[in-house]
């Protein structure tokens, strides 16, 4: 009886697993205002998942556009495009193959932990717990806030304990659920941190002056929600009277121009920008946290994926930042340690140049409280895999994006 209830319980939960089967990603590239206006079209007339850019009113001419289609519409919108003339090409062809294919690591890790894999939230908050207790003497772990569906947020603290107080840098990654290789990221760091200090000239030194506080996974509920139900969400979980639809972004729902441009007011978009600034619970914990430590935190990173860019502010506005000159300088080095390991290239630049004007980011409004070196990241790779960035290249994608990290830190400190 016992058996078949608990069969009966997995039955129910397998079914609720969004599938890919013969569900397409194509990249167009548009190059008339005619183009342009198929393509919102099309996002109208059908359901399109936008993977770059996250929604159809910021395509513009000249750029790639990355959507993923059902497979009930594949054929519809080849056609489509085909008639057009509009450039394109098929880059994954069946997303459920590519669902399948991204975990295959064959490393076997010799510790509890392996930094080589994508790993679930349950296994992602041993850690954090495992961490701190086993390294007291230069991590401690902080609470600051719970999820809407009631996790709690904790950021790990590293550094050497002070009795006066250091200057910090605040690194977050996973605000996006889909993006799995941001998580991976902190994870990677955190390690390296912990077993570089002491043997590395420059980890030692940046960890004796100063403390990074590392946020491994900011949206939560959307990352434990990508491994149960749909591996391509993007947003919150929060819900809210008089809408089915659920989530808001995350990344436009900070308190810096919000919801002025690049973002959407209707709450089924995947860049809703919600009811209005902060009303994200992990959005309100981070910028409350971020608000208390204001006057030590000297450096705000956060990692995304993907496309290969290092941005900085703005992007909710084409003014250049008031430090513009030395952000993109910091960048650009940046950018060429990154590619010194494997000529990985980035591309550098403030968001609304770079990319496309987008307010309610995380980086503006914490350059506009005060964080002078504000970045953000968007790691591998520029669409080949996209969010389904195989597990075989965590490793290089985490060793060079450390040599970036490392830049900026080491910048940060010789300008404390
Ligand atoms: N792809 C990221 C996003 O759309 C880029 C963030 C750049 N910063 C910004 N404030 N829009 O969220
Ligand atoms: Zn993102």
């Amino acid at each position: 009886m016992k058996v078949l209830l608990l069969l009966g319980f997995v039955a129910v939960a397998l079914a609720e697993v969004t599938r890919f089967d013969g569900e397409k990603v194509f990249r167009l590239r548009p190059r008339t205002e005619e183009h342009v206006a198929i393509i919102k079209e099309m996002a109208e007339g059908m359901e399109v998942d936008f993977w770059n850019p996250e929604s159809p009113d910021l395509v513009d001419v000249d750029s790639d556009v990355d959507i993923h289609v059902n497979a009930a519409y594949a054929d519809i919108v080849d056609n489509l495009l085909q008639q057009s003339e509009l450039p394109y090409e098929v880059l994954v062809d069946d997303l459920q193959d590519a669902v399948d294919a991204q975990m295959d690591s064959q490393e076997i890790s010799p510790r509890s932990h392996n930094y080589m894999k994508y790993n679930t939230w349950e296994k992602i908050e041993a850690w954090i717990s495992s961490m701190a207790s086993a390294n007291p003497s230069l991590i401690s772990k902080q609470v600051i806030g719970t999820t809407f569906e009631g996790r709690s947020m904790t950021v790990l603290k590293i550094g050497k304990k002070s009795s006066s107080t250091k200057p910090a840098i605040f690194l977050d990654c996973g605000i996006h659920a889909r993006e799995w290789i941001s998580p991976a990221f902190c994870q990677w760091f955190v390690n390296e941190a912990v077993s570089t200090y002491g043997s590395d000239a420059e980890m030692t030194t940046l960890l004796d002056q100063m403390d990074v506080i590392v946020l491994p996974v900011f949206n939560i509920d959307g990352y434990v929600y990508t491994w149960t139900n749909n591996r391509m969400w993007r947003k919150t979980r929060s819900r809210r009277p008089g809408s089915s639809c659920v989530g808001a972004d995350p990344n436009r729902n900070f308190d810096a121009g919000w919801c002025t441009t690049g973002a959407s007011s209707n709450p089924c978009s995947d860049t809703y920008c919600g009811s209005k600034a902060e009303s994200e619970v992990e959005v309100k914990a981070v910028a409350d946290f971020i608000r208390q430590n204001r006057s030590i935190i000297k450096a705000y990173l956060t990692v995304h994926s993907y496309s290969q860019l290092l941005l900085f502010p703005y992007s909710y506005t084409y003014q250049l930042a008031e430090h513009h000159s030395e952000l993109m300088s910091v960048a650009e080095g940046a950018a060429k340690a990154l590619r010194s390991l494997y000529g990985t290239r980035y591309t550098s630049g403030p968001g609304a140049t770079t990319i496309y004007p987008a307010a309610g980011g995380s980086d503006d409004w914490a350059y506009d409280l005060g964080v002078k070196y504000s970045y953000t990241f968007e790691l591998r790779d520029t669409g080949r895999y996209g969010f389904l960035l195989p597990e075989s290249q965590i490793k290089p994608t985490c060793e060079e994006t450390m040599l970036a990290v490392k830049y900026i830190a080491a910048h940060v400190l010789k300008n404390l």
